[in-house]
């Protein structure tokens, strides 16, 4: 059954409604440098408030008549699926331009065209595309807001905003923890805009890594300067014990110019239940998905894997940025 009536929906301390003067009214978002400890307390909220919503009354009409434009350049079955569920929780309607190539974009027409085009038939667009740096080309050309939904091996905000809502609804606020990255750090979006939000927070990071696919230095860099501990390593072992959250990505194929280079690393690490058996008791497995291979299978039903509850977090996020962004929260 689907109820739709905002009245009993009610919340007694974020009132939803209409917010215009909210200063995320309006706002693309499009890197996680964007926001400070204070604004991440405020989306969590949201965020928190959207999941009781959810578990209460299933949707509600607070962006009806609002449009979303799903604008994919890449394979999407997470991001793009999350935002059409958010967005219809809330009453609104999306565009999917899932598959470019039958858009006008197989003709040859540019991203600020295109973008300037679904504009013309939305109120906020969310946009992955496989170039670093697009989405803010596009928000520099959109007078709607933009959501960065990946852009190439740069960041992705909004996976780390649900990734960091997971962490704090299932440990608690980070300061303390220790989080251990492990994969394809080198080409792996949701890590890079990850380890900056923490960065925010009193943590430790661990990069576990191939060589060749380390955390690019930049970011070490950026984050050395807020003072966090970081270290590095190739093997798991070392860092498996202390660790509270481990973070697994995946490699990114479609990243890699030579086949070859791929091939050489792609094993290189499989999180089985012998791993888990070295691991603190409380400490939980997230992966932003998907996975192929890293973790194994019959991990699933140990109450640490967090990995689909962490998809499930994704709404109720991506269901708060909606709402700022078009001025209901
Ligand atoms: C990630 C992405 O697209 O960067 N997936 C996602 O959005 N959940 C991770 C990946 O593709 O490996």
């Amino acid at each position: 059954m689907i109820l739709a009536n905002t009245n009993h929906t009610q919340s007694p301390h974020l009132p939803f409604g209409d917010q215009r003067t909210s200063p995320w009214y309006g706002k693309s978002i499009i890197s996680v440098k964007q926001f400070n400890r204070h604004d991440l307390r405020y989306i969590f909220e949201v965020a928190h408030e959207m999941r009781e919503m959810v578990e209460r009354v299933g949707t509600f009409d607070l962006l009806k008549g609002k449009i979303l434009a799903n604008l994919f350049y890449e394979p999407s079955t997470r991001t793009a699926s999350s935002f059409t569920a958010a967005m219809e929780r809330l009453g609104g309607s999306v565009i999917p331009i899932n598959e470019v190539k039958y858009s006008s974009v197989s003709k040859g027409e540019s991203l600020p065209d295109t973008v300037r085009s679904l504009e013309c038939y939305s109120d906020v667009l969310v946009l992955r595309h496989p170039e670093i740096g697009a989405s803010a080309l596009a928000a520099k050309y959109a007078k709607k807001p933009i959501l960065n939904g990946g852009d190439g091996a740069g960041e992705h905000p909004t996976q780390a905003l649900l990734d960091l809502f997971t962490i704090i609804e299932e440990h608690g606020q980070p300061d303390g923890l220790t989080i251990t990255m492990l994969g394809d750090l080198k080409h792996g979006r949701t890590v890079h805009s990850l380890s900056r939000l923490l960065s925010l927070y009193d943590v430790r990071l661990n990069y576990v890594s191939p060589d060749i696919l380390r955390m690019p230095s930049e970011i070490i860099q950026e984050i050395e300067e807020k003072g966090i501990p970081q270290n590095e390593y190739t093997g798991l072992e070392e860092a498996l014990s202390e660790t509270d959250v481990l973070y697994v990505t995946r490699v990114q194929k479609e990243r890699f110019a030579d086949p070859e280079a791929y091939e050489k690393v792609k094993g290189a690490y499989v999180i089985t239940p012998e791993t888990m058996q070295s691991a603190k008791s409380d400490m939980i497995l997230m992966h932003p998905l998907p996975r192929v291979g890293e973790i194994s299978m019959e991990l699933d039903d140990d109450p640490r894997a967090a990995y689909f509850r962490q998809m499930e977090y994704g709404m109720y996020v991506r269901m708060a940025l909606l709402a700022m962004v078009l001025g209901k929260a």
